[in-house]
C-alpha cells in the first residue's frame, strides 16, 4: 500500500486534512503508551533507524523548543541530522533559499526543517525542491517542514496544541471553548488555529486582545467559514466581565520582534490587558487550563512564575508533547510509519481547469448595437466593456490604467466611465488593427474580470466575450504579492513568481504567505 504521508511536506497545517491529523494523534498516543510502559519492541516500531536518512535543521530565527524538539527527534530515530549556521552561512553572501536548500539535497538530505523570517518559504521550497529533483533524477523530492514562519504559520506548534487539548479533552472531539489570549496579530501559532481546531466538530473561540494585537480579519473569516462561533473582547477584564468564560486559555506573549516601534512604544500599556492577575483568577471555573507555546518573557510573563506549581499549568504538558508530535511527524515523512492510512488527504491542487472565457451569441447585437469613439462609430477594433462595474468613478478610471498598461493598449482610442444601473463602469475603445491573441485575453480576464470583449468588424460586433474571474492569476511579470514579508516580494530578488488562487468570495489569496488581495491589488 502507498504510504499517503511519505515526502510530503507542511508548509501549513491544512496541508494535513482533519483525518491525517487525527491518525498522527492516535500514533502520538501509541508512542507516548509505550514509552511510559518501556515497551522497547513497539517503541522500536516508531524508529526510522537509518544512519544514512539525512534530516536538516535550517533556523534564520531564534528557536529553543522547535529546534531542540526536532533535534531530539531526530536522535530518537537514529538518523543523520544537519544543522546549518545560518548566521554564518552564504545567505549572508545573498545566496537563494532555492540556491541554498539545492545544494543541501545534493548531500542526500530528504527532510528539511526551516524557521525564517519571510513568510510562506517552505511552499516556495516544496516547488523548487521538486523540480530539483525532477532535474537530479531523485525518486522522491525533498520534504520541507514550515518551523514557523514570520507572522504567517508555525504548523508542528499547532500538532502539539492540538494534541495537548486532545488529551485534556479525554479524547473527547465533539466541542470546543477555547480562549487566545495576547498578541493575536503578529503571532502565528494562533493563526494556525484557524484550520487546525476543524478536529473539534463545534468550536467557540474566544479572541481576547486589545484593538492594536487583534486577530487579523482574514483569519476570522477563515474561522467564521470552519462554522467556529467567534467572539471579541479588548481585555482579559472585560472577558472575565461579558461571562461565558472558556475553561481552556492558550497565551500568546507579544511577539516584540515583529512589532512596529510604534506599537512596541506601548508594549507596557497593551500587556497589561493580556496579562493573568493573581485577583482574576478565584473568577475562573475549576479545571480551567493556561497553555502556552512559549517562551515566556522572563522580566514581563503573561502567565506569571507563581502559576508554575498550580493546577493552570498546561504550557508544561504541551511543551514536552513537542518532541512527540514531531518524531511521529518525522516517521510519517520518511514512511516508516502511516502505511495503514487510508482516510481522506488533502489535495493541493491550484491547476484548477475552469471556463472563465465564454462566448455570448451575438445575432442579436449584430443587427443592433454599435459602438462609437466619441461621435465616430468604430469601424475596426475593440471595444472592453462593463470594466469594474460597480466601483466609483475614480476607482474604475485608475484601473482603467492599469489594464491599459498591462495589455499595452496604447495608440488611438480612449477610456470612458458610464452609468451602469444605478452605479458605473469602464469603456476602453481601441479602434485600429489591433490583435488580442488567447494569452492576451486570459490577461484581460485576469486583470478585468466580469468585463466583456467586443471584436469589431465593418461596423459591427463580430465577436463577444464575457470574461469571468480565472481560478488562478500567475506566470504574469506584473503581477506581485503586496505583502512585504513574503517570500515572492520583489524587494527580497528570490526569484519566486507571483502566484494567486481564487477565494469563494472572488478574492485572490497569495499561494505562499496567504495574504488576501482583490483582483486590482495583485496588479496595483
Ligand atoms: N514555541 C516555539 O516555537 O518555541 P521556540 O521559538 O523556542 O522554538
Amino acid at each position: 500500500m502507498k504510504n499517503r504521508y511519505q515526502g510530503r511536506s507542511l508548509a501549513v497545517i491544512d496541508d494535513l486534512s482533519r483525518e491525517e491529523r487525527m491518525y498522527l494523534f492516535m500514533k502520538s498516543r501509541e508512542l507516548k503508551e509505550a514509552l511510559k510502559e518501556e515497551a522497547l519492541e513497539v517503541v522500536d516500531r516508531f524508529r526510522i533507524n537509518n544512519p544514512d536518512f539525512g534530516i536538516y535543521e535550517v533556523f534564520l530565527e531564534d528557536s529553543t523548543r522547535t529546534r531542540e524538539s526536532f533535534r531530539n527527534a531526530a536522535q530518537f530515530h537514529g538518523v543523520k541530522l544537519g544543522t546549518l549556521h545560518a548566521a554564518s552561512s552564504s545567505f549572508n553572501k545573498k545566496e537563494s533559499y532555492a540556491d541554498t536548500f539545492d545544494n543541501l539535497c545534493g548531500y542526500d538530505n530528504m527532510i528539511f526543517i526551516v524557521r525564517s523570517k519571510l513568510e510562506g518559504v517552505c511552499r516556495w521550497l516544496e516547488k523548487s525542491g521538486r523540480e530539483y529533483a525532477r532535474r537530479m533524477g531523485l525518486e522522491i523530492p525533498p520534504a520541507f517542514i514550515n518551523a514557523g514562519d514570520g507572522k504567517h504559520e508555525h504548523p508542528t506548534q499547532e500538532l502539539l496544541d492540538e494534541l495537548t487539548i486532545l488529551e485534556d479533552n479525554k479524547w473527547d472531539t465533539s466541542t470546543l471553548h477555547l480562549a487566545l489570549v495576547g498578541d493575536l496579530y503578529h503571532g502565528r501559532t494562533v493563526h494556525s488555529k484557524a484550520d487546525g481546531l476543524t478536529i473539534f466538530d463545534k468550536v467557540t473561540i474566544d479572541l481576547v486582545a486589545p484593538p492594536e494585537l487583534a486577530m487579523p480579519d482574514a483569519y476570522i473569516k477563515k474561522m467564521k467559514a470552519h462554522g467556529y462561533k467567534v467572539r471579541i473582547f479588548s481585555s482579559i477584564d472585560d472577558y472575565i466581565k461579558a461571562g461565558d468564560v472558556a475553561g481552556k486559555w492558550y497565551f500568546t506573549r507579544p511577539q516584540l520582534e515583529r512589532m512596529g516601534e510604534k506599537i512596541r512604544a506601548r508594549q507596557d500599556e497593551l500587556r497589561g490587558a493580556i496579562t493573568a492577575r493573581e485577583d482574576q483568577l478565584p473568577q475562573l471555573s475549576d479545571g480551567t487550563v493556561f497553555y502556552h507555546p512559549l517562551p515566556r518573557n522572563k522580566q514581563y510573563p503573561t502567565i506569571p512564575t507563581f502559576l508554575d506549581n498550580t493546577p493552570f499549568n498546561g504550557w508544561e504538558r504541551q511543551s514536552a508533547n513537542g518532541r512527540i508530535v514531531r518524531i511521529i511527524l518525522l516517521g510519517l515523512i520518511a514512511g516508516t510509519i502511516g502505511a495503514d492510512f487510508t482516510g481522506k488527504v488533502v489535495r493541493k491542487d491550484n491547476n484548477i481547469e475552469e471556463d472563465f472565457i465564454h462566448e455570448v451569441e451575438i445575432t442579436g447585437i449584430r443587427s443592433g448595437k454599435r459602438y462609437s469613439e466619441g461621435v465616430q462609430p468604430i469601424n475596426e477594433g475593440y471595444v472592453i466593456d462593463h470594466i469594474c462595474k460597480g466601483d466609483t468613478p475614480g476607482e474604475i478610471r485608475d484601473h482603467m490604467t492599469v489594464v491599459n498598461r498591462v495589455l499595452k493598449l496604447t495608440g488611438r482610442g480612449g477610456e470612458w466611465v458610464s452609468r451602469s444601473g444605478d452605479g458605473y463602469k469602464g469603456i476602453i475603445f481601441r479602434p485600429g488593427d489591433l490583435v488580442l491573441d488567447d494569452k492576451m485575453i486570459k490577461k484581460l480576464a485576469a486583470v478585468a474580470p466580469g468585463c466583456t470583449l467586443n471584436h469589431i468588424k465593418k461596423g459591427q460586433v463580430e465577436r463577444k466575450l464575457r470574461l469571468t474571474t480565472p481560478p488562478r492569476i500567475y506566470g504574469f511579470k506584473e503581477i506581485s504579492c503586496k505583502n512585504p514579508d513574503c517570500i515572492s516580494h520583489p524587494e527580497h530578488s528570490e526569484g519566486v513568481p507571483a502566484d494567486f488562487e481564487r477565494m469563494g468570495d472572488d478574492t485572490f489569496r497569495c499561494v505562499y504567505c496567504e495574504t488576501s488581495h482583490t483582483f486590482k491589488k495583485v496588479w496595483g
